[in-house]
């Protein structure tokens, strides 16, 4: 071969090589969901150029361009709930509100409870709290003796009620008291939580962690080490625990360019996972099923009212059974992530409830019958920290409480209970139970024209509000006000223990609607043509190039105002 017929041949190579890097790139792009939350590099971009802004005292009623006498309203409905709350939860308020210098937990959450621009007048209003003291039933009480219904669902760790985990810590307590906290060890319980958790799981093998995150941790950790590829594919909007390898996107410092962030349901996604060959597992959170590529919606991003859910089991289904098919061919582990849907959606979970089997799962929350943990299931072969043949190259994974004696207990009391014939009824009949209670609802807030609908997947429900509006995170602070206890990110996620009466339910319906209709008397949900849930995003995001360009908001003068006055003429010509 002469010179120039290698050079020629090498040129086509290195063609045909980037060509096809080209190709995939492409082929990687498609696949990611077109919003930027599909897009989790750039979005992080771009949220750090965001600058802070906030709407005064006047501004704050009338963002929307609402007229003077809705925001006189609305103005009112903001003292009404000011003087029940220092009525109702003096106490509470106070406790929180010297937590909130020393606890960062408060100080997060309390900081994140409404859209930015609004959150130091109502802060500044509206003080609340979460400080309780005792449960009973499905209700919480807080330390002014308020009785509230429980809508938080302690993060899903309540699936069955208190009082169902109180017991479960007893009597687990008590099974292993004579041993104390021995780390290290093993209390002779742990055989039986294996046992069971094998059967549950379909798999071979169990590991204990300490926390949901950790588990997710551990299960990819041992995916990259057996398949020996890379990355890892998690789908858009879900949610993974707090470590930075799963969270690539806001929230998160770290460059992470080992995980692509792909579409739900989407052809795209599969062709990707068939046809790349640097991804090791797809990590599946089944919740996303109730609101595919969005995250769980928490109020402090409820700028409009575009929040979605739309859950369809056929579909979720025939998607999963897909994905199951792809990895299975292609040497990827195929992870669920079931720290929130395990023994919840079914006393085997999501893997039940979808009929798919994963080479992993992780589980937490509910597990620990009231304790914390973290679990992981998977294949044998799949869950050996070493290698035969490579004796040092081993996937290490310890944590100083694993298998805590006293997790142990809970963890057994709680799978005993559930294999009882009362807990398998509840599981028997829980999705039709929460599709007809959530039909309810929605049938009682149509009746009174509320412009609220719930989605819900089993027994998680979220509220979706169906007029544009801005103002659409005050609920939450009207559903308080009626005696239902909501978790830090308000309406977008509520969950509901299994241990509802009719009654309760009934009663959660009936302050729902009130809540909804005082929110309504005070005209939080005004309408005019010109407001759009468009139109709504272009006054945030103009809003946030004037407080990025202040010179520019200058020039266009008297910025936000003027807009507002400008919409509200419109309206009255209108
Ligand atoms: C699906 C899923 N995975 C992981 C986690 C993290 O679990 P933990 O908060 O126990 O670390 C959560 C927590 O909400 C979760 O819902």
């Amino acid at each position: 071969m002469n010179y120039e017929t290698a050079l020629y041949i090498l040129t086509a190579l290195v063609a045909v090589y980037i060509i096809r890097k080209v190709f995939m790139r492409l082929r990687l792009s498609r696949a990611k969901h077109p919003s930027l939350r599909g897009h989790v590099k750039w979005l992080r971009r771009i949220t750090r150029l965001i600058p802070y802004f906030e709407y005064g005292d006047n501004y704050f009623f009338c963002s929307d361009g609402a007229t003077e006498s809705i925001a006189k309203k609305r103005r009112q409905g903001i003292n009404n709930l000011r003087q029940l709350i220092r009525k109702k939860f003096p106490a509470t308020v106070l406790f929180s509100a010297s937590l909130e210098n020393s606890l960062s937990d408060v100080r997060f959450t309390s900081a994140h409870k409404v859209p930015f621009p609004y959150r130091r007048y109502l802060h500044k209003e509206l003080k609340l709290g979460s400080i309780v003291e005792e449960t009973n039933g499905v209700k919480v009480k807080d330390i002014d003796g308020n009785w509230s219904y429980d809508l938080s669902g302690s993060y899903g760790v309540n699936v069955f009620g208190y009082d169902f985990y109180k017991d479960c810590i007893d009597r687990g307590s008590e099974k292993v008291k004579i041993l104390g906290p021995v780390l290290g060890s093993y209390h002779p319980l742990i055989r039986k939580n294996v046992d069971k958790l094998r059967t549950v799981s379909g798999l071979d093998e169990v590991s204990f962690h300490m926390s949901g995150t950790e588990a997710v941790m551990q299960a990819v950790r041992l995916a990259r080490y057996h398949t020996g590829k890379t990355h890892l594919v998690r789908l858009c909007g879900a949610y993974h625990g707090w470590w930075d390898g799963v969270q690539p996107g806001i929230g998160n410092q770290r460059k992470t360019n080992d995980v692509y962030t792909l579409s739900d349901l989407s052809k795209a996604t599969l062709k990707v996972l068939t046809t790349r060959n640097d991804i090791a597992c797809v990590l599946i959170n089944p919740i996303q099923a109730l609101h595919p590529n969005s995250d769980a919606s928490s109020d402090a991003t409820l700028i409009n009212s575009t929040r979605e859910a739309n859950f369809n089991r056929g579909t979720y289904t025939k998607w999963l059974k897909n994905i199951r098919d792809i990895c299975t061919r292609n040497n990827i582990v195929l992870i669920f992530d079931e720290v929130f849907t395990g023994f919840r959606l079914a006393h085997r979970g999501a893997q039940e409830y979808f009929n798919v089997q994963a080479d992993m799962v992780t589980y937490g929350k509910t597990l620990g019958g009231g304790l914390p943990v973290g679990v992981v299931c998977g294949k044998s072969h799949l869950m050996k920290r070493f290698k035969d043949d490579a004796p040092v190259n081993i996937s290490f994974a310890r944590g100083t409480f694993n298998s805590h004696p006293y997790v142990m207990g809970a963890m057994n009391e709680f799978l005993n209970r559930i294999e009882e014939p009362d807990i398998q009824q509840l599981y028997h009949e829980a999705d039709n139970l929460w599709n007809n209670r959530v039909a309810r609802l929605n049938q009682r807030m149509e009746q009174k024209s509320i412009p609220i609908r719930i989605a819900n997947l089993h027994s998680i429900l979220t509220v979706l509000y169906t007029l544009p509006g801005r103002y659409n995170w005050m609920f939450q602070f009207y559903l308080k006000a009626e005696g239902l206890h909501l978790s830090w990110i308000g309406s977008g996620r509520m969950i509901m223990s299994l241990n509802y009466s009719e009654q309760d339910f009934n009663a959660i319906i009936d302050r729902f609607v009130l809540a909804a209709e005082n929110m309504n008397t005070d005209g939080w949900w005004w309408q005019s043509p010109q407001l759009t849930n468009k139109a709504i995003k272009r006054m945030m995001l103009r809003d946030m190039v004037y407080a990025r360009f202040p010179m520019l908001g200058n020039i266009m003068r008297g910025s936000v105002q003027e807009c507002v006055r400008e919409l509200t003429e419109e309206v009255h010509r209108g």
